[in-house]
């Protein structure tokens, strides 16, 4: 299995995700603020992978720490996890790992700091190997909604590069082709960091799974050819309500499958549906450099002085989603019912 990121005896490791296809290389952090850096300039990315690389980064922050007194590994604990925080905003599961690490320090507290130290570093290394197991079970449950045969596109990656293992999209894509389904993937190249074409193909490749790129305005086009019978793509948030913001061209995939009668399926743990958050409108989507849209490969493809939109997610509205499949079981609409249910069943454990 590919290892997206890695708890190490010397740091943090992260495949680095930029140089991928053409170059398989390692980055290896020994400070949290490398990890922040990491997360923001996307090395590590897709929301499962951000959730746990910012748990290593808070375990990691505080085994360098040289506090003396619980008191002052507190202080530092809230600096820590406030620069990790201030990362990326749209990704549900960064908050979600953050918190459940501040929960975890706060059953801690009493305890000398070397058993801190430790059982933060146990928590961050179990969120790993948590998510792996999720993202099979996950896999478990969705595989049953793929069609025997026929092309499934999906959108970015949601594979084993956003995740600690095995993914959440492509594990359902996965699960379908191990129970004998004979699936062939459509990736769209998903501009403008062409998560499809570099990494979502390079992971498919390495697995053997029969893949196709296709730019993203073909998608329409692939349809209506009857080429694709199904999607499937992952999320950066959910909504109460079932609204889902994922990467920026989500939403036009998920209205032409409207229009094609093909279902349109989300594929994303617990740890991304954001209850606190009632509908899509309220999610914040995060803006990045226009140079990823203005530059491909470092060369300039707009001429100087226009202006550039580069809003990295957009919001799906509940309407088109067909069925959110998570690790507990698979919601339909009612998303606002079915979601709180979900949210509130047993947990995977491992
Ligand atoms: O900007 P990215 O590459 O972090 O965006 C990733 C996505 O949009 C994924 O679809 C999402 O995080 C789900 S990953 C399992």
């Amino acid at each position: 299995m590919i290892q997206t990121l890695e708890w190490t005896d010397s740091g943090v490791r992260f495949i680095d995700q930029t140089k991928l296809p053409t170059e398989e290389s390692y980055v290896n952090c020994t400070t949290y603020q490398q990890v922040a850096e990491v997360i923001r300039d996307m090395i590590v990315r897709g929301a499962p992978a951000i959730g746990v690389s910012a748990a290593m980064g808070v375990a990691l922050g505080v085994k360098n720490s040289k506090a003396t007194t619980a008191g002052e590994l507190k202080q530092e604990f809230d600096k820590i996890c406030d620069v990790i925080g201030k990362t990326r905003p749209t990704a549900v599961n960064l908050f979600w790992a953050i918190r459940r690490m501040q929960d975890k320090f706060e059953t801690l507290r009493v305890r000398p700091l070397p058993q801190i130290k430790q059982a933060l570093i146990d928590e961050a290394k179990h969120m790993h190997a948590e998510d792996i197991a999720i993202n099979q079970a996950m896999g478990r449950h969705g595989a049953t909604l793929m069609p025997s045969s026929g092309g499934v596109l999906t959108h970015c990656n949601a594979g084993a590069l956003a995740t600690c293992g095995y993914g959440t999209a492509l594990g359902v894509i996965r699960a379908a082709i191990e129970q004998g389904k004979n699936i062939h993937v459509y990736a769209d190249e998903t501009r403008p960091f062409l998560q499809g074409s570099r990494l979502t193909a390079w992971e498919l490749n390495k697995d053997g799974i029969p893949t196709t790129v296709i730019s993203d305005n073909m998608a329409g086009a692939m349809m209506r050819q009857g080429k694709i019978v199904a999607i499937v793509v992952g999320a950066d948030r959910i909504a109460a309500n079932g609204d889902v913001a994922n990467k920026i061209g989500t939403y036009s995939v998920a209205v032409l499958a409207k229009e094609h009668a093909i279902p349109f399926y989300v594929a994303a743990p617990i740890s991304t549906v954001d209850l606190e958050t009632p509908d899509g409108s309220k999610i914040p989507i995060e803006q990045r450099n226009p140079k990823e849209v203005t530059h491909i490969a470092g060369k300039q493809m707009v001429p100087d002085g226009v202006q550039i939109e580069n809003p990295a997610f957009d919001v799906t509205p509940a309407k088109y989603v067909t069925a959110i499949v998570t690790e507990r079981g698979i919601a339909r609409a009612p998303y606002t019912e079915s979601l709180a249910q979900l949210s509130a069943a047993e947990a995977v454990t491992i």
